[in-house]
């Protein structure tokens, strides 16, 4: 495996026009700038990535983040989350449970 985490951040951007909800217009491209730094901080550049990505298709509860290999799911991200999210899901390994999106949130329509 290249990555011992691999971050995606949802940074799908419709526009202001837009009548649909997209993660890069609601914090998306803030949460990857600082979840780079968090990595850079913790000297985890190379073992930890974040990406960004297109739409995770959860567009009405985003932004949208997801941690692989375990698959993490964060919906509704807020800046005030990323340290908790980092420090459980990146640093221990486990899910910050009142933080990870709900099964009902990730069903397909
Ligand atoms: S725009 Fe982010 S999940 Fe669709």
């Amino acid at each position: 495996m290249k990555f011992k985490k691999h971050i995606f951040i949802c940074t799908n951007d419709r526009g202001e026009e837009s009548a649909r909800k997209s993660c890069g217009s609601c914090g998306g491209m803030d949460l990857r700038k600082e979840l780079v730094k968090m990595i850079n901080d913790n000297g985890l550049k190379g073992k930890v990535r974040a990406n960004k990505s297109g739409c995770l298709d959860v567009c009405e509860h985003g932004p949208a983040i997801v941690i692989y290999p375990e698959g993490h799911w964060y919906l509704g991200v807020e800046k005030k989350d990323l340290k908790r999210i980092f420090d459980t899901s990146i640093l221990s390994n486990k899910p910050a449970l009142e933080l990870i999106a709900d099964d009902s949130q990730l069903k397909n329509n």
